[in-house]
């Protein structure tokens, strides 16, 4: 699958197959969320890998019940560092640079798993302590997404998208 074809097939999936990931899939996940770009090359961000069904079961009800998040067999939760971003880039590396190094990261991981035949759906929507707590984050780490990672169980209808023309504003120049 080529990069258009795999941005076109990743759809949000919330429903996966009991279906374990292979390993060698899983790596491929994660090597290719280590190619992400970052701020100066400081990935200011960390991966934290859930199998653990209690703690999916946790994670699903800090995530305001969505459950799908403990149906699939692994949930990718990426947590923006400041500290790795602040001693180089002050407030912006705190309050900017470690936030889009963990979302581009969660957006090489999803194109990945998409390309790899798995599904996955970034989820939002959660409480930022309660995640905080079950997962451990050290002190001053901040949740950004968990991703479930499986094996689609459902087809999802298409989703709507603004026209380019409505997106796309080009400068008229000076
Ligand atoms: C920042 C962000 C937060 C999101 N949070 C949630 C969420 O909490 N639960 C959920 O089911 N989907 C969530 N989504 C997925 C969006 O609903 C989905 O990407 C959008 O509807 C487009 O559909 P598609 O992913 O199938 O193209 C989130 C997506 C993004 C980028």
């Amino acid at each position: 699958m080529d990069m258009f074809e795999a941005v076109k097939a990743r759809q949000s999936v919330r429903a996966y197959q009991a279906k374990e990931i292979e390993p060698d899939k899983l790596q491929a996940i994660l090597a290719a969320v280590n190619q992400a770009p970052s701020a100066g090359d400081l990935q200011a961000y960390e991966v934290y890998l859930v199998r653990d069904g209690e703690t999916k079961r946790a994670l699903a009800k800090a995530a305001l019940g969505q459950d799908f998040i403990a149906q699939a067999p692994m949930a990718l939760v990426f947590a923006a560092n400041p500290a790795r971003a602040t001693a180089r880039y002050g407030s912006r590396g705190e309050q900017l640079y470690c936030v889009q190094d963990a979302t581009v990261a969660v957006a090489y991981a999803q194109l990945a798993a998409t390309a790899l035949g798995l599904a996955t759906c970034w989820v939002g929507a959660f409480e930022d302590e309660e995640v905080t707590r079950i997962m451990k984050l050290p002190a001053g780490q901040r949740p950004v997404a968990i991703l479930p990672v499986g094996y689609a169980a459902e087809t999802p209808r298409r989703t709507p998208r603004r026209a380019l023309t409505d997106i796309v504003h080009e400068h008229p120049g000076r």
